[in-house]
């Protein structure tokens, strides 16, 4: 593990950049870990290496597919495996990680991500010219040369759009053989959950069964990701010198607001501690949390942070058909 320890934040200016910045465990940083642990060799204390674990007879890696909707914390729970384990080191020219972490253009076809790729990985003579087929082969060279181990993909659906002048097949057997190049790189793919049908859309079945799964989804209420959450808020709400009181039950209130959609819970629960801390509050009341989410979900007569009895608000909204988280 990386040394991630920052000293407690004091102004409100670094109160409100500790806050931004705060990673908030849901339970999932464990599932990918252990996904990733299959990925690569270990040694003889049965520690995870840099090194993908190959297949000797046919030399190649194998992948992971990082499945979710829109806003439920891929990218923010890839970023996080690559700024705290010690094994997914991020690639920057002359830098020493091993890790390629590229993010797909909503427009990007397949020869486009290959020239991503070899833009950064340092190769600056990209002809024009250059077919699809070529760019990738020197792509996946590069890794070789450049001490690339792993690749990462976000936003992968965005190359397998089917339409005119894209080719889905093509973009499939890229990522296969992405798994087939030589010294070989592990490969991690993340994007919502079309992406696993697009792949499957291969007739022969080739390149998905190169892949393990991992599944992101909301976070239930009642759940071992809900308490997570509850002790994230309340640990932040410490650090920032607000106080929130446990009877209000105000994780589970804003999971509830926000239907157990991670990256929305986060923003609202972050959105609330900022309120009291810009305003230089030392407590969080139901009322200050109701303004807040009045300010993105406007129009609502009754909200969740309703100031009443939790148990006596939830089974209203459920009532009135507000669809819990
Ligand atoms: N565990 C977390 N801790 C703190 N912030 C988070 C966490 N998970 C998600 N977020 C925040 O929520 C928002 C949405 O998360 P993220 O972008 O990771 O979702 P995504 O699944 O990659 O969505 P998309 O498919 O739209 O790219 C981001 O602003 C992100 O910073
Ligand atoms: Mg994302």
């Amino acid at each position: 593990m990386k040394n991630t320890t920052t000293t407690a934040p004091i102004t409100i200016t670094e109160k409100l950049k500790w806050l931004e910045n705060r990673y908030w465990k849901f339970g999932d940083e464990e599932n990918l870990a252990d996904n990733l642990f299959d990925l690569y060799e270990v040694d003889d204390d049965g520690r995870m290496t840099s090194q993908p674990r190959r297949d000797p007879l046919t030399g190649e890696t194998r992948g992971l597919m990082v499945l979710g909707a829109s806003g439920n914390g891929k990218t923010a729970l890839l970023k996080r495996a690559l700024r705290v384990d010690s094994v997914l080191t991020k690639f920057r020219i002359n830098h020493d990680g091993t890790t390629l972490f590229i993010t797909v253009p909503p427009d990007a076809t397949i020869k486009k991500l290959a020239e991503i790729i070899l833009a950064k990985t340092g190769y600056t003579k990209i002809d024009a010219k250059l077919r699809s087929a070529d760019a990738w082969e020197i792509a996946r060279h590069r890794f070789g040369l450049v001490g690339i181990k792993t690749v990462v993909i976000d936003e992968c659906h965005h190359i397998m759009r089917p339409g005119s002048g894209r080719d889905v097949l093509g973009a499939i057997q890229s990522l296969k053989h992405i798994m087939q190049s030589d010294p070989g790189v592990a490969l991690i793919i993340a994007g919502v959950p079309s992406l696993k049908d697009a792949i499957l859309s291969e007739p022969s079945g080739e390149t998905y069964r190169r892949f393990q799964e991992l599944h992101l989804t909301r976070i239930r209420l009642g759940s071992k990701a809900a308490g997570l959450f509850g002790k994230n808020l309340m640990k932040s709400a410490k650090t920032l010198g607000v106080e929130l009181a446990v009877e209000d039950a105000l994780p589970e209130r804003i999971i509830f607001a926000e239907h157990g959609q991670v990256g929305k819970s986060v923003a609202l629960g972050k959105e609330i501690l900022r309120d009291a801390v810009s305003r230089k509050r030392d407590t969080i009341s139901l009322a200050n949390a109701d303004r807040v989410f009045k300010k993105s979900t406007p129009g609502l007569d009754m909200t969740p942070f309703h100031s009443a009895d939790w148990d006596v608000v939830k089974a209203e909204l459920n009532a009135i058909g507000w669809v819990q988280g």
